[in-house]
C-alpha cells in the first residue's frame, strides 16, 4: 500500500538558525522530502534567517550542499531539487538588534495571507529576543505559528520562565513545542497498536502486565555538543522529554479522539501520577552512569571526560525505576534507561505480561516464559509478540518461546519518513496532537526536578561504564533486585 500525500496550504517557513546544525541535518532535508512527495503548494517559501551575511544564491548553495550531504544521491531528482531551491530565500537578521528585521518584513509582506511559521532552531537563550522582535516588527498574522525546539528549560523554574516569555507574544495554540520522538512513525504506531486493536487494551493494566521497559540506547558519544551536553546530562537531554513522552503513550487512558487536547489531557494525567523520586529513594530507584574508554561501532573510542577535555560528573547514562500511582498501573514498575556509547543504537518498549497462574505441563515441557510484546522503535522498526508454542514433532509436549515477528520494512514497501517531515507539516496544518503543551512540559520537569535535587543532596556519582556495553552494573542490579532482567536484544 502506498502512502497518501495530502497537499498542505502554501506557507512561509522562516527558520531562525538557518545556517545551524538542525537546519542543515534535519529541517532542509525534511522539507525537500515534502517537495518530492508533492506536498508543497505555490507560493510556498523557506526562508533561512541568521546573523551570517549571505545572499539568496549563497543560501541556495548551502541548502544544496546540505541535501547532498544528508540525502541519498537517488533522492536528489534534478527538477525537484531546482524547484525546491527556487523556494529558498535568505535574510540576515540579528536577534539582539533591529538589523535585518525590516528586510524580513518586506520579504514576508507579499499581500497574500498564507500560513507563516517561525521555527526557532536557535539557543533558548534568544527565544525571548526573537519573539519580541517578531511582535515589535508586526510580523504576526492571524495564521502565524512559532515552533520551538528543546531544551525547554533546565528545570521547572527556567521552563516556566521560557514559556512565559514566549507566551507573552504568542497564544498557546500558536506555540508548537517539538519533541521529535513524537514524529517517529513507530511512536505514532504505539497509538495504533493500543487503540486500533481490541486485543491488547483489556490486558493493558496491572492485573496482566508485570512491568514495562523503555530503552533508548545510542552508540554515539558527545558528537561535538560539548557545551550543551555537559550542562544537561542524560536525564535532562532524554528522559524529561523523549522517554517520558513514550511512557505517557504507553500508560495513558484512551483519549476520546486524536484531537490534540484530548491526547494531551491524557498524557498530562500520567505525568501528574508519576510517583515522586526524591532524596529519600533516589539512590534505590535511579542509576547515573558515564562512559569510559572502550569500543564502539567497531573501533576504540575515548571516554566522556577525554572527549570533553575536562573533569566532569555529568551523566551520559541513566536508569530509573518509575512508578505510576493510579488504578491502572499501581504496582507495575516502568524501568527506563537511556545512554550514549552503549552496545548498539536501539530503542524499544517491552510490555512484559504476567506469567500464567498455573502450569498443566510437566517439567519435561521446559520453562514457561511469560508473554512479551516488544515494540521496536528504531532501527528495524516493528513489533514482536513473544508466545509459548509446542515444539513441533513427536516426543511429547516440549514448549518453546517464539515470536510473531512483524518488521515494518518488510511488510510495507514505503520509505520511513524522518520524524521532522511529519512534524513540520503538522505545524502548517495547525495540528498540535504530536506537540507538547505547556502544562505537559512543566509536569515533566516537576517530576525530574526532585531527582536532580536528590542526586545533588546525597552526592550520587555517575558510575563509570565501558563504552560499547549496556551501562554500569548498577543498572543491571536495579532491575535484578526485583527478580527481573532487561530484555535482551532479540
Ligand atoms: C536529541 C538529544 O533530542 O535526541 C540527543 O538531544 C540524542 O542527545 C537524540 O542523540 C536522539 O535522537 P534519535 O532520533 O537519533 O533517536
Amino acid at each position: 500500500m502506498s502512502s497518501q500525500i495530502i497537499p498542505v496550504e502554501p506557507f512561509d517557513y522562516v527558520v531562525f538558525g538557518g545556517t545551524g546544525d538542525l537546519a542543515e541535518r534535519k529541517l532542509l532535508p525534511a522539507l525537500y522530502h515534502r517537495q518530492l512527495a508533492g506536498q508543497l503548494t505555490e507560493p510556498t517559501r523557506i526562508i533561512g534567517a541568521s546573523r551570517t551575511a549571505m545572499t539568496n544564491e549563497e543560501y541556495r548553495n548551502y541548502t544544496l550542499a546540505a541535501l547532498k550531504e544528508h540525502l541519498k544521491a537517488e533522492e536528489l531528482e534534478e527538477t525537484e531539487v531546482a524547484n525546491f531551491l527556487a523556494r529558498i530565500h535568505y535574510v540576515s537578521v540579528d536577534a539582539k538588534s533591529d538589523q535585518g528585521w525590516d528586510d524580513l518584513k518586506k520579504l514576508l509582506d507579499t499581500g497574500k495571507d498564507i500560513v507563516r511559521a517561525f521555527y526557532l532552531a536557535v539557543s533558548p537563550s534568544i527565544f525571548g529576543d526573537i519573539a519580541d522582535k517578531i511582535r515589535d516588527h508586526k510580523l504576526i498574522t492571524k495564521s502565524t505559528r512559532i515552533v520551538v525546539e528543546k531544551p525547554i528549560g533546565r528545570d521547572l523554574a527556567s521552563a516556566q520562565a521560557l514559556n512565559d516569555t514566549i507566551g507573552k507574544v504568542f497564544k498557546e495554540e500558536q506555540i508548537f513545542r517539538i519533541d521529535h520522538y513524537l514524529g517517529k512513525e513507530t511512536v505514532q504506531n504505539l497509538m495504533a497498536l493500543r487503540f486500533a486493536n481490541a486485543l491488547y487494551e483489556p490486558l493493558w493494566n496491572s492485573a496482566h502486565i508485570d512491568h514495562v521497559q523503555i530503552t533508548v540506547a545510542e552508540s554515539v558519544g558527545l558528537e561535538g555538543r560539548v557545551t550543551y551536553y555537559d550542562k544537561a546530562g542524560a536525564l535532562r537531554d532524554m528522559v524529561q522529554n523523549h522517554i517520558l513522552q513514550l511512557l505517557c503513550l504507553v500508560a495513558m487512558e484512551a483519549p476520546s479522539s486524536l484531537d490534540a487536547e484530548a491526547v494531551r489531557d491524557e498524557k498530562l494525567k500520567v505525568l501528574r501520577s508519576l510517583k515522586p523520586i526524591t532524596d529519600g529513594n533516589v539512590e534505590k530507584q535511579t542509576v547515573r552512569g558515564q562512559y569510559r574508554a572502550g569500543a564502539s561501532a567497531g573501533g576504540p573510542v575515548n571516554g566522556y571526560q577525554d572527549e570533553l577535555g575536562a573533569a566532569s560528573d555529568t551523566e551520559t547514562f541513566v536508569a530509573i525505576k518509575a512508578e505510576i500511582n493510579n488504578w491502572r498501573w499501581a504496582g507495575v514498575p516502568f524501568y527506563l534507561r537511556t545512554g550514549k556509547r552503549l552496545a548498539t543504537r536501539m530503542s524499544e518498549i517491552v510490555i512484559a505480561f504476567k506469567p500464567i497462574p498455573h502450569s498443566i505441563f510437566g517439567e519435561s515441557a521446559g520453562r514457561i516464559e511469560a508473554n512479551k510484546l516488544v515494540i521496536r522503535l528504531q532501527p528495524d522498526e516493528g513489533v514482536k509478540q513473544w508466545l509459548m508454542i509446542k515444539d513441533p514433532g513427536p516426543g511429547g509436549m516440549r514448549l518453546r518461546h517464539v515470536s510473531l515477528d512483524m518488521s515494518f520494512a518488510q511488510a510495507f514497501d514505503v520509505r520511513n519518513p524522518d520524524a521532522y517531515e511529519r512534524l513540520l507539516m503538522d505545524v502548517i496544518r495547525s495540528n498540535q496532537t504530536l506537540f507538547m503543551r505547556r502544562d505537559e512540559v512543566e509536569a515533566a520537569w516537576n517530576w525530574v526536578d526532585p531527582i536532580l535535587k536528590g542526586w545533588e543532596e546525597i552526592g550520587q556519582k555517575a558510575q563509570g561504564y565501558t563504552s560499547g556495553t549496556w551501562g554500569p552494573s548498577q543498572a543491571i542490579a536495579l532491575i535484578e533486585r526485583d527478580g527481573r532482567t532487561w530484555h535482551e536484544n532479540d
